[in-house]
């Protein structure tokens, strides 16, 4: 029999990731037998566990803290994950050199339009926040063809950089965090802060929830809970967290490494029955 085709999610922490449960649903979808860990990395240890893990390993997703470390650490980099800076996804080619690959803005994007049957085009975006997990996202909801795309950060420095980088400045500018009291409202409010994460509440007025308001969170469970309460209590019309997006996400990697193209709805049902 070949060995087990190896893969793994670093994260840190990493306890509770679903990434092992959706890729084994995945992977018996299609009858294939792998073996897929979550590695629980330190920053300081996070390069030569990668390292000693695509001895054997095939690929690899990558979560919170490392997104930024996996890019760096790449050999090479799709044109996705360059311009974000950050990769959730690294794979071992052919010729042994590791690839960095950026899967979360298609998930985002794909969980909205497709799952969720929302078309974002014309829509005036704000994104919260200028991190990895903004800038994974930034560029998706452009290409979706929000109409103009307004970015928010504690830190304005960020917030700046992230704009220059788009370089689109009739549609993606940025606003002083102090401004959102009064800086009218929009279609489509995506939380990419880390502060559900960190266990912090954002401290956002109503007045930015328009009348048909789309709000979401780029994480789930626990962590998006206050600002999905606080998007359905100031009247969103609709307020997703992103389960559906790391499914999506995971659906990415998943064909980049097998070829194959899984069904994510019934891993979608399964792991919202659960997540409420
Ligand atoms: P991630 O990979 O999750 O994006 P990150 O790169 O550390 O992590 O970015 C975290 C983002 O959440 C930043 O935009 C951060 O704002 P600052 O740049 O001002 O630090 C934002 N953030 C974290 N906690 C926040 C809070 N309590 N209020 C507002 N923004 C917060």
């Amino acid at each position: 029999m070949p060995p087990r085709q190896r893969f793994a999610v670093f994260g840190h922490p990493i306890n509770h990731s679903l990434s092992p449960r959706i890729h084994a649903d995945f992977a018996g979808q299609f009858g294939i037998d792998l073996s897929y860990e979550a590695i629980d990395a330190a920053p300081e240890g996070f390069k030569d566990a990668v390292h000693a893990f695509f001895d054997e390993g095939l690929g690899a997703n990558v979560t919170l803290p490392h997104k930024a470390a996996a890019f760096a650490m790449a050999d090479i980099a799709t044109a996705t994950a360059t311009r974000a800076g950050t990769a959730n996804v690294l794979t071992r080619l052919g010729d042994g050199r590791l690839e960095a690959h950026n899967t979360d803005g298609d998930g985002m994007v794909r969980d909205i339009t497709e799952r969720h049957a929302q078309d974002l085009r014309g829509h005036t975006a704000l994104l919260l926040g200028a991190g990895g997990a903004a800038r994974g996202v930034a560029w998706h909801l452009l290409d979706a063809g929000v109409g103009t795309l307004t970015i928010v950060n504690r830190n304005p420095v960020a917030a700046d950089d992230l704009a220059d980088a788009i370089g689109d400045p009739a549609r993606a500018h940025t606003r002083y965090w102090e401004d959102l009291h009064d800086i009218g409202s929009f279609d489509l409010i995506v939380n990419a802060t880390s502060a559900g994460t960190l266990g912090g509440g954002l401290d956002l007025p109503v007045s930015i929830v328009g009348s048909r308001a789309l709000c979401y969170d780029l994480s789930y469970g626990k962590s998006a809970a206050g600002f999905v309460g606080w998007a359905r209590g100031a009247g969103a019309r609709y307020a997703f967290d992103g389960l559906g997006m790391l499914i999506e996400t995971a659906a990415d990697a998943f064909e980049r490494w097998h070829g194959k193209r899984p069904d994510t709805d019934p891993v979608y049902r399964e792991l919202r029955a659960i997540y409420g």
